[in-house]
């Protein structure tokens, strides 16, 4: 019997532009996850989430989707995703792919249908507004990548709304003809096998209904063209948000164990952050939201500590997944350094549902070093190297031969220099690499159901650098403790429990504690069978 998404432990991301490319045009495809299925297998990753892989001009690369149900020809064709899926099943590895459900590609047909003229039967599939009396914008709404979200269309001399690029219209929601068609992709791939979805950017699947201006944001009256000078409680989150996102995630079931996990970024100014995850979270009870919280580099235990607990507190009964990196944020080393990122890679691993890797952190992989030249994602608001999410994109470090054996020819984006050292082949023989730290908590997870569906409650160490929580299921406790501080600290255990695995020494299994001395950021797992 297959695993279900309540019995496993770990979704490792792949961004298939990067990951292995087969045919050597420099750009990973879909037959390059096929071969690296094994090495995914030995990690112990127990299931995928693969990023767009669909028809896309790849203005924002492949988040403007031309088509939901077709294999952009970069990645392959919908027999090679069928020899993927199969593949992995065998590993039994669950796949999950991208839904980008609130926008198309401008070259999507629905697009192109709507914008041929005002009464096509498409016109209503996108939001349409006419200018305002002086010719302006309908709203003041602002794109997330820069501008603002209405372009004007001559042909038919109205605007469309974008809340990305203006190559990326929004969908209208309100049209219950939209959310049939989505929810049929949905069928599409489900009927081919796919275990689940990652859906984008939820927030844009409804708007007020008036299209009413954005308040501007009174800590930020300076200058009215950023994003962040509104509070946006008219652009996001309107009235039938999670009616349509209880529709969509109600394909679940009319299969068996299918998963939705929600891209969301809670919003400060829109109210308690962790009301908006359960608000998302308990939408169905097949649909979790990503904690994102990691991304805020707030490196300090008690905040930490908050920030899980009030988290698994409002997802309640969803799969609580866990991320540290994704293909938007800049590498987890990156942000806080080897001995830090360690640290909360091990952290993440043993927190309870699903632990995320972003691909190539489990190596330790930093932020490309990549020219201005070199810059291909057009998203980020100076399209230079400084904001470019191409720092996180660059090709994974798999050898320390030519192209890191990402490709035989020049990648899309160059492979980092520390690839020679950063890579699987010299990390696989090194027992204290980064590697193989995953590899043993990604193998533990299998093994030992208590850090999967344990519980988890956080206990007082007296000692404010150090996070500590005890993970406990039918009789099996474990204890985890995280030093948050780069010298050493000792502490006491509730009990005297057997060290199973430390983030930076040997650990066999045959050492008793009662109290631990930590290494500055040292994290460990102890357990009492
Ligand atoms: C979130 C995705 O993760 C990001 O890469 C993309 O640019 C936007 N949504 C728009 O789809």
């Amino acid at each position: 019997m297959s695993k279900t998404w309540r019995d496993i432990g770990s979704l490792y991301q792949i961004y298939p532009r990067s990951f292995q490319d087969t045919n050597g045009d420099g750009v990973g495809d879909l037959r390059g996850i096929t071969e690296r299925l094994g090495y995914l297998s030995w990690l112990g990753v127990e299931s995928v989430w693969i990023s767009p892989f669909f028809t896309s001009p790849m203005t924002d690369f492949g988040y403007d989707v031309a088509n939901y149900c077709e294999v952009d020809l970069t990645f392959g064709t919908l027999s090679d995703f069928t020899e993927l899926i199969e593949a992995a099943h065998s590993y039994n590895i669950k796949v999950m792919i991208d839904l980008v459900p609130c926008h198309t590609s401008d070259q999507h047909a629905w697009f192109q249908e709507s914008r041929s003229s005002r009464d096509n039967p498409k016109r209503d599939y996108y939001v349409w507004r006419d200018p305002a009396p002086d010719g302006s914008a309908p709203n003041n709404w602002r794109s997330l990548a820069a501008g603002r979200s209405w372009t004007f269309d001559e042909t038919s001399g109205q605007y469309y709304l974008h809340s990305f690029l203006p190559t990326q219209p929004d969908l209208n929601w309100d049209n219950p003809a939209v959310r049939e068609e989505m929810k049929n992709v949905v069928r599409f791939w489900y009927d081919r096998g796919v275990d689940g979805l990652r859906v984008d950017a939820i927030w844009g699947i409804s708007k007020d209904l008036e299209l009413a201006d954005d308040p501007v944001n009174p800590d930020f009256h300076d200058d009215l063209e950023q994003y962040g000078s509104y509070i946006h409680n008219k652009c996001k989150y309107g009235p039938n948000f999670d009616q349509y996102l209880g529709e969509l995630a109600s394909v679940n079931d009319e299969y068996e164990d299918r998963q939705m996990v929600f891209e969301f970024y809670p919003d400060e100014q829109l109210g308690d952050i962790y009301d908006q995850y359960g608000r998302v979270a308990t939408i169905h009870p097949g649909a979790s939201a990503f904690f994102m919280e990691y991304r805020q580099n707030n490196w300090h235990a008690d905040a930490t500590k908050y920030a899980i607990g009030r988290y698994l507190e409002r997802v309640e009964r969803a799969v609580p997944f866990f991320c540290i990196g994704n293909h938007d944020q800049p590498r987890i080393v990156s942000r806080l350094g080897h001995e830090r990122a360690r640290a909360l890679s091990f952290q993440n691993l043993v927190t309870p549902g699903i632990s995320v890797v972003y691909y190539g952190d489990e190596l330790g992989m930093e932020n490309g070093d990549l020219h201005a030249d070199d810059i291909q994602d057009t998203f980020s608001p100076s399209h230079t190297k400084f904001d470019s999410r191409d720092l996180e994109r660059t090709p994974m470090q798999w050898d320390d031969g030519e192209n890191a054996g990402f490709s035989e020819a020049k990648p899309w984006l160059p492979v980092h220099a520390n690839a020679s050292r950063v890579n699987v082949l010299t990390e696989s023989g090194d027992d204290s690499s980064l590697l193989h730290m995953h590899r043993q908590l990604l193998k533990l997870r299998q093994e030992l159901p208590v850090l999967r569906s344990g519980s988890l409650e956080f206990f007082d160490t007296g000692n404010g650098y150090v996070l500590a929580f005890k993970r406990e299921l039918d009789g099996t406790r474990a204890y985890v403790l995280v030093n948050y501080a780069d010298s050493p600290q000792t502490v006491a255990l509730p009990e005297t429990a057997v060290l199973l695995a430390s983030s930076q020494r040997a650990a066999d299994g045959s050492e008793e504690c009662s109290s631990i001395e930590l290494g500055g950021y040292e994290a460990v797992l102890l357990v009492v069978r």
